[in-house]
C-alpha cells in the first residue's frame, strides 16, 4: 500500500487546511494507528486509522455527487456573471473541488453529476461509450408521430448528424421524453427545432441507468450510493 504524508491524507479527506493540521499536530489532537502524531509529514496509508480530536477520518480522495441542477446556474466551476453549479455543493464538501461531468444549459434543470475524479469524467463523457441521457421536455406545440421517426433516423443538424435518438410522446403530446447518446451543444433543443417545435422546459432525468433522485429539490445534491456508482463500471 502506497504511503503518503499525514497532512496529504487529512487535507484530501477532510476540510482541515494544512495550517490547521499543523496546529492539531502541535496540540497532540491527531492519532494515527493508536499513536499520537508528532509531525505532519509522518507517513500513513489509505488504511491507516486516523482520528482528529477523537473523530475518525476515513481516507477519501474522490467524491461523486448527484445534483438536481436548478435553472439559472452555469455548468462550470467559476464565472464572472452567473452563479455556477459548484456553489451548490455543501460547505463541508467544498474542499473536494468538484467539477461538473458534462454540461446542462443554463436554463436546463435536472440530473448533473459532480466529481473530482478526472477518469470518471473521461469515461462517462467519451463519445465511444455512448452513455444514454434521458430528458423530459415541454414543447410549444404537440409532438407528432412522424417526429418519432425523424428522431430515430438520425437528424442532420447542419454541423453534425445526430445519432439515432428516441422520442416518446406522452398522453399530453406537448410533453415528451427524449433519449440521446451524445451530448452536443443544445442538442435536444436543436433536434426539437428541426421538427418545428421549441423547447419551453427541459430537465434531464437519467444518465445511463442512473435516475435523478426525485426527493432532491432543485439546488440540492447528495453523494451517489455505492450501487449507483457501480452502474457506471
Ligand atoms: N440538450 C439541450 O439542448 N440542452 C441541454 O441542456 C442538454 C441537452
Amino acid at each position: 500500500m502506497a504511503k503518503m504524508r499525514l497532512d496529504k491524507f487529512l487535507s484530501e479527506s477532510s476540510s482541515y487546511s494544512r495550517r490547521e493540521i499543523r496546529l492539531l499536530v502541535k496540540t497532540n489532537r491527531i492519532i494515527a494507528d493508536g499513536k499520537c502524531v508528532k509531525s505532519p509529514d509522518e507517513k500513513v496509508d489509505e488504511n491507516s486509522v486516523i482520528t482528529v480530536k477523537g473523530v475518525l477520518i476515513p481516507y477519501r480522495k474522490y467524491i461523486y455527487l448527484m445534483l438536481n441542477k436548478p435553472q439559472g446556474y452555469l455548468s462550470a466551476t467559476e464565472d464572472d456573471h452567473d452563479p455556477v453549479v459548484t456553489e451548490l455543493v455543501p460547505e463541508e464538501l467544498q474542499h473536494y473541488k468538484v467539477f461538473p461531468v458534462g454540461r446542462l444549459d443554463k436554463d436546463t434543470e435536472g440530473l448533473l453529476l459532480l466529481t473530482n475524479d478526472g477518469q470518471f469524467d473521461h469515461a462517462l463523457m467519451s463519445p465511444r461509450k455512448e452513455v444514454k441521457k434521458r430528458y423530459f421536455a415541454i414543447l410549444d406545440a404537440p409532438a407528432e408521430k412522424e417526429d418519432v421517426e425523424k428522431f430515430a433516423s438520425g437528424m442532420d443538424l447542419g454541423d453534425f448528424t445526430a445519432k439515432s435518438a428516441v422520442l416518446e410522446i406522452t398522453e399530453d403530446p406537448r410533453k415528451v421524453f427524449i433519449e440521446i447518446s451524445e451530448g452536443k451543444f443544445h442538442q435536444v433543443k436543436r433536434m426539437c427545432e428541426k421538427v418545428g417545435k421549441n423547447v419551453l422546459f427541459l430537465k434531464r432525468v437519467a444518465i445511463g441507468k442512473l435516475l435523478l433522485d426525485n426527493t432532491l429539490s432543485p439546488g440540492q445534491c447528495r453523494e451517489l450510493t455505492k450501487e449507483e456508482l457501480e452502474l457506471f463500471s
